[in-house]
């Protein structure tokens, strides 16, 4: 319909706009001086080091948004394909604060680091930076000693971990080189040391200078730290890519055959995805739009399981890009027990399977209520939920829609890992929506003041409940939420399908396997 695509071609232009804050990093001046210094800006680097024509899969461009520090982070990281390998690839953003890292570059790298290692990653990471971001080190010092700890762990794990350095590699962020595998200097750029010249001079005395208290020439040729050095970035990226090309890297499943695209035209999302939540949409026709079509390979689109039962809960077997998946969708958004019984059984089957499940939100929870609190709502909801936590095949997330209460949950939401979790600009995730949420705590003023014996100040309620429904409302929103990394970014709907294929193309490098050890239900 015309008033649902254009609401959505909407919030996809401010979506684009926030994209755009990322992008432009410190803005026109820094990028600007960094290539009057000869340097390549971080997305470029990425560009030159990925395979040329392929994608770039980049994760929580919007991190920090609706804080005080530029939306992105400082760094950009992504899975890219260097050398037909799958990457996991950081590259600090020398443009904003020197590369500096604030708490959100931090819980960014941390979230990356988390992806390479569930899927299996090689990581490589492009180093510029200036270290802790100091006026908030408090924040950043102690928890991120984690970022070196992870990298040796990954190495540990056979998950190579490579290391380009094009400029400031100081104090802690120093070990980002020492900790991985193979590490690569660019000539009279790469500064890698403990301390510089004025903290040297300041703990010991001794007169220095940057080259040779950590320069590339020193590292390759005096310390050992740099295993290769390079004459300039370009340089730096080549011997990237044929230190990627020699690692003998083997992926666990073979890439599927031929597949046919979807039935129906992915643009036609955006026709189908009301503005207002409260107006329901048949999730059958985003997986028609999602999913492979018909082909010799793939019989149907999609093979429904009980589609008789528990009908606000859509469950079902389809391909996406050749690859087997298990959908669980919201249909009419509530969720009753018959609901989660149904999902409890299908998560079991795929772990039968070893088939990877898709979660499409659109839930505004579990249904309440005196017959459904009888009939076991509760029990039934911590079944559907201990099914999903304990199932081990890769799991993920799409928000379509609203994402309330314990629906957010019980379909995986980001506190249940799933590998991947995506949001739609359309989404909104909270507690509960923001009218109930304000009414209930109206309510519960009310009863407390009539406990007291107080009268009830009604004109402080309605202000209290308009201030409370409108910051409810904005934190319930998509970047807000993506700005705290409660997802790894907000997509095109349209792009659904392409996202979702390098994510099930990506957990192929681990082998996949279901469970048949769950919690004790109690049916
Ligand atoms: N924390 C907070 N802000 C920092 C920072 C840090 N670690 N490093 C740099 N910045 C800020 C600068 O204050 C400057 O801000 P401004 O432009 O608003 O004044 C901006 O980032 C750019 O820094 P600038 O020094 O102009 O950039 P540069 O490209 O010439 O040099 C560095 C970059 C990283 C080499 C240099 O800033 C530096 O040495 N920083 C301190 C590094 C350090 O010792 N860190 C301790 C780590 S634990």
């Amino acid at each position: 319909m015309a008033d649902h695509r254009t609401a959505m071609l909407e919030k996809l232009a401010d979506l684009d706009a926030e994209h755009a804050k990322a992008v432009a990093g410190g803005g026109e001046k820094y990028a600007g001086r960094h290539h009057a210094r000869g340097k390549l800006l971080p997305r470029e680097r990425i560009e030159l080091l990925v395979d040329e024509g392929s994608a770039f899969l980049e994760l929580s461009p919007l991190a920090g948004w609706g804080s005080d520090f530029t939306v992105g982070a400082s760094v950009v990281t992504g899975i890219g394909v260097v050398e037909g390998v799958e990457c996991l690839i950081t590259a600090n953003d020398p443009t904003v604060k020197g590369g500096a890292s604030n708490p959100w570059t931090v819980r960014k790298i941390f979230r990356a680091a988390q992806i390479a290692e569930e899927n299996g990653l090689p990581t490589i990471s492009l180093v510029e930076s200036g270290g802790a971001d100091l006026p908030t080190q408090k924040e950043i010092f102690i928890p991120g000693g984690k970022l070196f700890r992870d990298l040796t762990r990954a190495s540990a794990r056979k998950e190579p971990t490579i290391a380009l350095v094009f400029g400031n590699s100081t104090a802690g962020g120093a070990y980002v080189p020492g900790m991985s595998d193979y590490t690569v200097m660019v000539k009279e750029q790469a500064k890698v040391f403990l301390g510089g010249p004025p903290l040297v001079k300041m703990a010991t005395g001794e007169e220095s200078d940057d080259e040779s208290l950590g320069g590339a020439e020193m590292h390759a040729r005096t310390s050992g730290l740099a295993d290769y050095l390079a004459e300039d970035e370009l340089d730096a990226i080549r011997i990237g890519r044929r230190i990627v090309a020699r690692l003998n890297w083997q992926k666990a499943t073979a890439a599927p055959s031929a597949y046919a695209e979807p039935d129906e035209d992915p643009d036609s999302l955006l026709d189908l995805i009301p503005a207002d939540l409260k107006e329901p949409f048949d999730p059958r026709e985003v997986i028609r739009r999602l999913c492979d079509g018909v082909s010799p390979t793939n019989g149907a689109v999609f093979d429904e399981f009980k589609p008789l039962y528990g009908t606000s809960l859509v469950t079902g077997w389809a391909k996406l890009h050749g690859r087997p998946i298990g959908i669980l969708a919201n249909a009419q958004g509530v969720l009753f027990s018959e609901e989660a019984q149904k999902a409890t059984q299908f998560v079991q089957l795929a772990n039968q399977t070893d088939t990877p499940l898709l979660f499409l939100h659109n839930t505004t929870g579990y249904m309440v209520g005196k017959e459904y609190e009888q009939g076991g709502i509760i029990k039934h909801g911590a079944m559907m939920i201990n099914a999903i936590s304990n199932s081990t095949v890769p799991h993920l997330t799409v928000i379509m829609g609203a994402s309330y209460g314990a629906g957010n949950y019980g379909m995986n939401g980001r506190a249940y890992d799933p590998r991947f979790l995506f949001t739609w600009p359309s989404a909104k995730s909270a507690v509960m929506g923001p009218a109930q949420l304000a009414g209930v705590l109206s309510i519960v003023a009310r009863a407390a003041a009539e406990g007291r014996g107080q009268e009830y100040d009604e004109e402080a309620d309605a202000g209290m409940r308009a201030f409370i429904e409108a910051s409810v409302e904005e934190q319930s929103l998509p970047f807000f939420l993506s700005g705290m990394l409660y997802d790894d970014g907000v997509i095109d709907p349209r792009d659904t399908r392409t996202v979702l294929g390098i994510c099930l193309s990506v957990i192929e490098n681990k082998p996949i396997v279901g469970t048949d050890r769950f919690g004790v239900f109690r049916p």
